[in-house]
């Protein structure tokens, strides 16, 4: 955990600064800035939020990630997932382990609450240090399936499904 850093789950009162650091990650990327910060919002407004926290340093938010409940099904059955998206850190903090520590702690909050597999769409280089991984998602039938959609047990130790179907939160589909 890099130093003063503390991560906390996101409160009303952050809702601010969280839209602003999004904003200020997201601005330049290829995703475009606006989408991410209305989507936190229509996630939380559906009540599909199932992490949403925050890395602050010096009482100032310096990244934000947040996971969201997903409809799974693997082999036959409905499994808990969850959504990885989206995770932004503040440029100026950017490349110093704060977006690995809000991940770590995100994933361990998840295990927390039993959910069983986790889905992400990006980079193909970054995420795989987590766990992700392309081959298990490209088990699942999915309108993001591609090179950039990714999966992971969330117990290491459990048996990959053989196949199934992974549908994100509603808001996903609302995206502008
Ligand atoms: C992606 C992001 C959350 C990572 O947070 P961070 O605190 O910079 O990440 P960490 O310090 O934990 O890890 C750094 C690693 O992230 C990777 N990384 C960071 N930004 C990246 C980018 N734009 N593309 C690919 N990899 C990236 C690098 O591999 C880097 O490793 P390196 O320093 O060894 O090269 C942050 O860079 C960010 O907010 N980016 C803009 C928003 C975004 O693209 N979000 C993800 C959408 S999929």
């Amino acid at each position: 955990m890099p130093d003063g850093l503390v991560i906390r789950p996101a409160r009303a009162e952050d809702e601010e600064a969280i839209d602003s650091v999004i904003r200020a990650a997201f601005a330049g990327t290829e995703f475009g800035h606006q989408g991410e910060a209305d989507l936190v919002r229509m996630i939380e407004a559906d009540g599909d939020v199932m992490v949403s926290l925050v890395a602050e340093r010096d009482g100032a938010i310096a990244g934000h990630v947040l996971f969201s409940r997903m409809d799974v099904e693997a082999d036959g059955a409905a499994i808990p997932g969850a959504g990885l998206a989206p995770v932004s850190v503040a440029p100026a903090l950017q490349r110093q382990g704060i977006g690995d520590a809000l991940i770590h702690a995100g994933l361990d909050a998840l295990r927390r609450q039993d959910v069983a597999i986790g889905f992400v769409l990006g980079h193909e280089n970054y995420y795989p240090r987590f766990g992700y991984s392309p081959e298990l998602a490209a088990r699942f039938a999915s309108p993001f399936a591609g090179p950039h959609f990714m999966a992971m047990m969330l117990d290491s130790g459990a048996t990959w499904p053989q196949g199934g179907r992974a549908d994100y939160a509603p808001a996903f589909g609302r995206m502008g």
